[in-house]
């Protein structure tokens, strides 16, 4: 039973870690569909250890960032969590600097999960409300942060984004989904979501 159960674990682990370089080299693939610029960027904001999204994601980022730029499609970019900013870093720097940014985060520990959360979920939160959560690569988990929003103003700063010219703005609330609400005073924006 007890061999049966190690030989389980360690089946997972072993397919969480094929899992892992597979997507690692997957990662790099993608990147190489950017330009210099932004391949430089992305991996500039992973070596600083800001964001917790895979290359992949990242990549699909840009190129979002890029398409709606070159589409000149109208709205403007809102981002629901941004923890330590690496996302917000990369939409800002590749956004139009007139179309706005709205980086909406609590700033601080994170909401706990609600009874829709998965299992893991409950247990993730646990550890993090316990103190026991690391950050990336063993760094302090952001959350434990005590101004987290002027370390995420900082590290924009540090990639050369000035939230004032690039119309980026931090609005720090927790974030609630309510539908679609009233047309802001950003023309043409129909925006899902309030900060309290
Ligand atoms: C997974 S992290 C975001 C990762 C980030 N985009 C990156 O590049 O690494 C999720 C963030 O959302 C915040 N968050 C989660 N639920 C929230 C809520 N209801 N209101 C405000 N912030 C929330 C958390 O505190 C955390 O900073």
């Amino acid at each position: 039973m007890l061999h049966r159960l190690k030989l389980s674990i360690k089946r997972i682990l072993g397919q969480r870690i094929i899992g892992r370089i597979i997507g690692q080299i997957r990662g790099k693939k993608d990147l190489l569909e950017l330009n210099f610029e932004d391949q430089k960027l992305i991996n500039s904001i992973r070596k600083n250890k800001l964001t917790y999204l895979t290359i992949r994601k990242l990549v699909n980022l840009a190129k979002s960032c890029h398409l709606i730029e070159e589409k000149g499609l109208p709205g403007v970019f809102l981002e629901a969590g941004c923890a330590l900013g690496g996302s917000s870093i990369l939409i800002a720097s590749l956004k139009a600097k007139e179309r706005p940014l709205f980086v909406y985060d609590v700033f601080g520990m994170i909401p706990p999960p609600t009874k829709e959360d998965t299992k893991e979920v409950h247990e993730r939160y646990r550890t993090i409300a316990e103190g026991k959560s690391q950050g990336l690569d063993g760094d302090k988990y952001y959350g434990y942060e005590e101004n987290l929003y002027e370390v995420v103003q900082s590290n924009l700063k540090e990639f050369g984004v000035s939230c004032e010219e690039q119309n980026v703005l931090l609005v720090q609330g927790l974030v609630g989904l309510v539908g679609l609400v009233g047309r802001s005073r950003y023309r043409g924006e129909k925006a899902g979501l309030v900060a309290e």
